[in-house]
């Protein structure tokens, strides 16, 4: 048994070895079957309003549908008395999450953590989500004492560090990035039973950072990659955001916004479903502008519910083209 060099206070510690109980008291570690740990976990209600809520990932969707497959076969065989390959007591289950912005992969990485937390793979099943400044310090001596306490917070939980190439930055030799690299990784080993880590950002950078840190590479057992939406896609997902906040397209209104997207896909920094959601309340800004202007008329439940065409055709990405 290695001693950890860093010791994270409030982690439990690995010589303890103790697995950590799982979400449903228990129940999960008495069971022989997998639709005994798939009742007692809960975890098939998570992966069905996994494949419902969101809309197309369907790589996405298989993969973790794999590891959740995995990680219920695994309880089986630990049920059993079989030991893992190994005198490890649990799998690695760090991962990275590699695509363009609004693919999803800040909402997958919740529903992940809910998943391990049914499944009594963490604590707490929360997700801290953190970025380079979070883990780096300034000065010499402020980066320790800012990773450690960012890991104390997410443990029980997930830690999703986005952006995460900027950690290594090759180009300067005295980074402090390098030192927040050597405490997760010891963390990563130390404590994964308890903590995953989940790397996030575009897809060429992770890569190139998983080149030049072979030893974060090593340790990463799930890479997954978020393809960008189509747009019959992007147009799914609007209605889905508009009817959770109680709004519908108009007659004519679902061709705008296709005609919206067409436009926009095709620019500089279009950030997927991201932009969906942006674009989406400058429409309802524009509806309340134009709900507004006329005020002796009294508003019907359709007046405050429907966006229409004029509302998305207002936005500049159609005078952008005009000229
Ligand atoms: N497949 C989907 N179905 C429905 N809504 C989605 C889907 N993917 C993303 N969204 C919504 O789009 C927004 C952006 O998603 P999210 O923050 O998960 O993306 P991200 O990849 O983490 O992007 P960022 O680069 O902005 O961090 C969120 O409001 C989310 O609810
Ligand atoms: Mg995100």
């Amino acid at each position: 048994m290695t001693t950890p060099l860093y010791s994270i206070p409030g982690a439990p510690q690995p010589a303890s070895a103790a697995p950590a109980p799982p979400a449903a008291e228990g129940a999960v570690d008495g069971a022989r079957t997998v639709n005994e740990v798939l009742a007692s976990s809960q975890v098939e209600a998570v992966m069905d309003e996994l494949d419902r809520d969101l809309i197309g990932l369907a790589p996405v969707k298989s993969r973790i549908r794999d590891i959740a497959a995995l990680l219920v076969i695994d309880k089986l065989r630990a049920n059993l008395g079989l030991a893992r390959d190994g005198q490890r007591s649990a799998p690695s289950l760090h991962m990275s999450f590699t695509g363009n912005p609004g693919t999803g992969k800040t909402t997958v990485a919740l529903r992940i953590a809910e998943i391990l937390h049914r499944l009594g793979y963490v604590r707490k099943g929360h997700v801290v989500s953190v970025t380079r400044d979070d883990l780096v310090g300034q000065y010499i001596g402020h980066t320790a004492p800012k990773t450690k306490e960012v890991l104390k917070k997410a443990m029980g939980g997930v830690l999703f560090i986005d952006e995460a190439y900027y950690l290594y930055r090759p180009e300067n030799e005295r980074d402090y990035g390098q030192e927040a690299i050597e405490i997760l990784l010891q963390v990563m080993e130390n404590n994964r039973d308890d903590l995953v880590v989940i790397l996030a950002g575009y897809k060429d950078r992770m890569d190139t950072f998983f080149r030049s840190n072979p030893g974060m590479s090593s340790r990463i057992a799930h890479h997954i990659d978020f393809p960008d939406y189509t747009k019959d896609e992007l147009l799914l997902i609007a209605e889905r955001m508009l009817a959770e906040q109680h709004y519908r397209f108009g007659e004519g209104a679902r061709a705008a916004f296709e005609q919206y997207l067409a436009r926009r896909m095709q620019q500089p920094h279009f950030a997927n479903a991201r932009s969906v959601r942006n674009a989406l309340d400058r429409a309802r800004l524009r509806a309340a502008s134009r709900l507004f202007a006329d005020r002796d008329r009294v508003l019907t439940e359709a007046d405050l519910t429907t966006l229409m065409p004029e509302d998305i055709l207002a936005s500049r990405v159609f005078q952008a083209s005009a000229s």
